[in-house]
């Protein structure tokens, strides 16, 4: 894999994005950098001198020596690029300001401060997998008849079930702004979900006007939360999706395709301490004349930091939900 070239940030005329390319489209790497980071970055690389940059995240950082600059993660290969040609392309790129990249899809990003936590494993329940899949004490098992236990697991902050049993939506959002770098990463997350054969059918559009967001509150049945600090509209777009299929089916993975990316991002913002409602009900003609598209929007996510956190709302039991078919 070798480092390819900077880009501008998705959203922001601030920080950058760093990509690496490989034999082929699934073997690239980006790497997001905020406005500081940059800033360090070309600080250092102008003076042509060596050293480090701590990221956002605080467990990933740039190291930058004479011949060799070294990325490095937690939980992920470490990226490389020669200095000569990192400190080119950067204070080149760091000569002008540069327009937010316009939300496209592309393929998958990496970006730093997601992380998947290992399983500690337990020390005093050994399960023996054998006896486990031979026996009634399967997971799904487990799920429709047990009483609820209460883990003695610490779920980290940002560990991926806490914020899934912890997302509650959002109608009445606080003043405060959303950072751009948020923002950027909760596009990130929508461009990783799946979609039909990796046609990416949707398209996003991040409104940031507020008369274009007002005009999507009267789209919206008068929803007045549809004017939240972050307004994005998740629109099918079945041309790409390049399969031989009748146009229904077609339809119904592009509907499928911009649901999950809105998901993705409503999870990401809950992640970021952010909340969000998802808004279904709204004029589909109304909107596509207020974004000027012929596509159709499927959902509207509304995104900012809560006025009051609340707890998450109930369910129906697990075992209500699910019939097992056997
Ligand atoms: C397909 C769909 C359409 C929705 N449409 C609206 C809507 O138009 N307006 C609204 O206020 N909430 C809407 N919601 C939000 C739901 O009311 C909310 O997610 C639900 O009450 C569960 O609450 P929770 O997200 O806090 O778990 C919608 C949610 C989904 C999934």
């Amino acid at each position: 894999m070798k480092f390819s070239r900077v880009e501008p940030a998705y959203t922001s005329k601030h920080g950058c994005r760093l990509v690496w390319e490989g034999k082929d489209e699934d073997d690239s790497d980006t790497v997001i950098l905020n406005k500081e980071e940059l800033e360090s970055l070309v600080e250092i690389l102008k003076k042509d001198v060596t050293g480090t940059i701590p990221l956002e995240d605080q467990t990933s950082s740039i190291l930058v020596n004479s011949d060799v600059t070294q990325f490095t993660f937690q939980d992920h290969r470490q990226l490389e690029a020669d200095t000569f040609e990192l400190q080119k392309q950067i204070l080149e790129f760091a000569k002008v300001p540069h327009d937010p990249q316009y939300v496209h899809i592309s393929s998958k990003e990496f970006y730093p401060s997601v992380w998947i936590r290992k399983e500690e494993p337990k020390k005093e329940a050994k399960v023996d997998l054998k006896k486990q899949s031979s026996s009634k004490e399967s997971l799904l098992h487990a799920i429709l008849f047990s009483k609820p236990v209460k883990s003695d697991q610490e779920l980290d902050e940002s560990d991926i079930f806490r914020i899934f049993a912890t997302r509650r939506s959002t109608r009445k959002f606080s003043k405060s702004q959303v950072e751009e770098w948020k923002v950027d990463k909760i596009l990130a997350a929508a461009d990783t979900a799946p979609t039909a054969g990796n046609f990416q059918g949707l398209k996003i559009f991040l409104i940031k006007n507020s008369k274009t967001k007002g005009a999507l509150v009267e789209a919206a049945n008068k929803q007045p939360y549809v004017n939240a600090p972050v307004v994005l509209v998740f629109c099918m777009d079945p041309s790409r999706v390049n399969l031989k299929f009748p146009k229904e089916i077609l339809e119904k993975f592009s509907l499928q395709d911009a649901t999950l990316a809105a998901a993705y991002s409503q999870i990401a913002a809950s992640g970021l301490g952010l909340s969000s409602i998802w808004i279904g009900m709204f004029d589909e003609k109304m909107v596509q004349t207020i974004l000027g598209t012929e596509l159709r929007p499927s959902s509207i996510l509304c995104i900012g930091y809560p006025d009051k956190k609340k707890p998450p709302k109930s369910r129906r039991k697990l075992k209500e939900l699910i019939e097992v078919i056997e």
